[in-house]
């Protein structure tokens, strides 16, 4: 404790309502804030220091240190440097926001971004209360990261996002842009999730992802040739791990897991397990979009992730492949017509007339309901999966807004079209959902790079 403190502090024992009041009274301003920086700080968890900061900003206030209040509420979050660690040194060679891997990863000959082939989401818990030293770490073991490869899918590509179970820690899930996850379609009963955050690599290569993990939840003591010093492991324990991939040439390396019919018609060009593209760039709100534009969360995006488990033996072997079009897009299209769209799927909003005349509807003509002036709202970054040895899918997507994915959920859900045809139930005859479960979801928010390490403390 400073000379500070131990001349201005009295004993807690003795502080009744009225001394306190009496005490704060003789101090200054100047004096509080640095009551507050040298002992309250220090010495306690997080909640409680939030809790114990409003309580002080109350007694401050009731002895007429009114513009204490607000400084008191507002300190901690209002630093200039947070971290005090030295500028990025990677700075200039990777993007603000952690979620704009657009510019950085391949595209198609058509201009449609392609993700990273392989994918690992590790979601964490701290072994620690949140502090300023455990972010120091944690902002340099993901320097470490950035300095070893190119932020590119050649090189690694990362998020470090932040969850629910984090927000509660901190006392501020309220003002989080993020909520607990809820159950959003009747026909599933998912396992709600909590987590303090969530790493995301993605890569083409494997071993860059394998060596990452390695460094930063292993013993590995380099990485390219950067040193590893801290690693996230002295923060954080791996709860789950979601791995997975994307592209040509992937899924039918993978047709053995379980939920795949023995001989599926999937071919080397086939990127996803029900076949079929995906991602095509006018059907993907922009990363621009997805960005909080305005107030303490701006330059982040909120991040969705759910587990699907897919179900694709009736879908190869009871379908033709008019029958999965109608089903994946749209009855008014045929084959040749989707294998024709090039950046975009043509949306006629026709979904109830669909249903009336076809008794099916698809899921890309009821998600697209959501757009807004032709635009997408939700990014999808999910990629397919054999965890568990079944197959299935780990919906990634970055929106605005969590209600923004909420919205698509429900739209995708098709309740609206139950008066429109009989043969159009919860689940048959609409869209995919006959071919997929919902198996859990949580929900996360990611700040831009400068305040990735604990947003918030
Ligand atoms: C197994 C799971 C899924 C598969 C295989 C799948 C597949 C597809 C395909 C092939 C398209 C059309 C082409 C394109 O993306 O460019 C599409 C579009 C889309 N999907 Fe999915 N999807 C799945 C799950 C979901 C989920 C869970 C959501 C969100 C609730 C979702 C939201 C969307 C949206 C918003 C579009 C674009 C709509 C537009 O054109 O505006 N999808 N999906």
């Amino acid at each position: 404790m400073t000379t500070f403190a131990r001349t201005v502090l009295p004993s807690t024992a003795s502080v009744s309502a009225g001394s306190r009041a009496r005490f704060f009274n003789r101090l200054t301003r100047r004096e509080i804030l640095l009551l507050i920086r040298t002992v309250v700080i220090p010495t306690i968890g997080m909640r409680t220091r939030r809790r114990l900061l409003r309580k002080l900003a109350g007694t401050a206030a009731g002895v007429g240190l009114a513009g204490c209040s607000a400084l008191l509420e507002d300190e901690p979050r209002k630093r200039e440097s947070p971290l005090n660690l030295p500028t990025n040194p990677n700075a200039n060679r990777v993007p603000s926001r952690q979620h704009a891997w657009n510019g950085f990863s391949r595209s198609d000959s058509e201009g449609n971004p392609l993700l990273p082939r392989h994918h690992l989401v590790l979601l964490l818990t701290l072994s620690s209360e949140p502090s300023v030293e455990a972010a120091r770490r944690v902002e340099r073991a993901m320097r470490t990261l950035e300095s070893a490869y190119d932020w590119s899918s050649d090189g690694l590509i990362h998020i470090l996002a932040w969850g629910t179970q984090y927000f509660e820690r901190l006392d501020d899930l309220d003002a989080a842009p993020i909520h607990r996850p809820t159950v959003i379609s009747r026909t599933d009963d998912p396992k709600l999730l909590d987590f303090d955050a969530a790493l995301v690599l993605g890569s083409d290569a494997p071993s860059h992802i394998r060596a990452a993990e390695s460094a930063m939840f292993g013993g590995k003591g380099s990485l390219t040739d950067i040193e590893v010093g801290d690693r996230l492991s002295d923060v954080f324990d791996v709860e789950e791990r979601r791995t997975g991939f994307r592209g040509a040439g992937l899924p039918v390396e993978h047709t053995d897991a379980e939920g795949i019919p023995k001989s599926p018609p999937l071919s080397e060009k086939d990127r996803m397990f029900m076949g079929f593209r995906s991602g095509l760039r006018g059907t993907q709100a922009s990363e621009d979009h997805v960005t909080i534009d305005s107030g303490a969360f701006a330059g982040g995006t909120t991040m969705h992730l759910s587990h699907l488990k897919q179900s694709l033996d009736e879908w190869f072997e009871a379908f033709d492949e008019s029958e999965r079009v109608a089903r994946m897009f749209s009855p008014e299209f045929s084959p040749k017509d989707v294998a024709g769209f090039a950046h975009d799927v043509p949306f006629t909003d026709a979904v109830r007339e669909h249903a009336r005349k076809y008794d099916v509807v698809g899921h890309q003509e009821k998600v697209a309901q959501t757009r807004q002036d032709d635009q997408p709202v939700i990014l999808r970054r999910d990629f397919n999966t054999v965890d568990g040895g079944h197959a299935g899918v780990h919906f990634l997507a970055l929106q605005r807004s969590l209600s923004d994915f909420e919205r698509t959920r429900k739209a995708m859900n098709g309740w609206y079209v139950r008066d429109d045809s009989r043969k159009i139930t919860e689940r048959k005859n609409n869209g995919i959902l006959d071919f997929i479960t919902v198996l859990s979801r949580a929900n996360f928010y990611v700040p831009p790079r400068e305040k990735r390490a604990f947003p918030r403390l």
